[in-house]
């Protein structure tokens, strides 16, 4: 596809998201066209399910069920389009966190997990992964003043499993990932987060 699919990924309280204006304005002056979208959500079924999953108690698997419905959604009406279109799609998470946080979280079978993502996006990876890593306990700390939906209220121990989730993720497909070090000052992260988007290209 002519464009490039650029998502963000971590656990929750590694401050990926207040990077997501500064990068649709670093690629928009280089003179690409910008989708800026997340997940779970992105299309207005998608959004329904990420209000479901972020509320209501389920068991793992349903909630791999719901996000990587949410996910086939929001693929099929927005991203792939888009990509297909020449944009540079930014997602705030994708697949990733769901090898992540249902795998590694909830302990969802890793090849359930393959078979969904095969299902959903057809072999389609993104092209470049940014991982806004960081250990758990600064992450918790970051988060201790916010209001705590399904995932933040979970246990250390959860995160714990995420991040190596995320690791697992990034050792089978490294070319990909840019793991970046989260703990350093918001302009630091930025930084090298544009250094990592040049370097594969942008
Ligand atoms: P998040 O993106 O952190 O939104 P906010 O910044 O508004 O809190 O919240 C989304 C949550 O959904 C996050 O805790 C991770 C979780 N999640 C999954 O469990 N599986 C997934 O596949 C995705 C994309 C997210």
């Amino acid at each position: 596809m002519p464009g490039k699919l650029i998502t963000f990924a971590g656990i929750d309280g590694a401050g990926k998201s207040s990077h997501l204006a500064p990068v649709e304005q670093w690629l928009l002056e280089r003179g690409h066209q910008v989708l800026v979208t997340r997940e779970p959500g992105g299309s207005e079924l998608a959004e329904q399910l990420r209000s479901m999953v972020l509320s209501t108690d389920m068991d793992g698997l349903t909630e791999a069920l719901l996000v990587f419905a949410a996910r086939r959604d929001h693929w099929r009406t927005k991203i792939s389009p888009a990509l297909t279109g020449g944009c540079v799609v930014v997602s705030d998470r994708f697949v990733d966190c769901s090898f992540a946080f249902q795998g590694g979280g909830r302990g969802v079978d890793w090849q359930v997990l393959e078979q969904l993502e095969a299902a959903v996006l057809g072999g389609v990876r993104p092209d470049i992964t940014l991982w806004f890593d960081l250990p758990v306990a600064e992450a918790v700390g970051r988060r201790a003043d916010r209001p705590a939906d399904r995932f933040e209220s979970e246990a250390v121990a959860f995160h714990a499993r995420a991040r190596a989730g995320y690791q697992r993720r990034m050792e089978r497909d490294p070319h990909r990932f840019v793991r970046v070090d989260a703990s350093r000052p918001r302009e630091q992260v930025l930084q090298a987060v544009l250094e990592g988007l040049e370097a594969r290209g942008l």
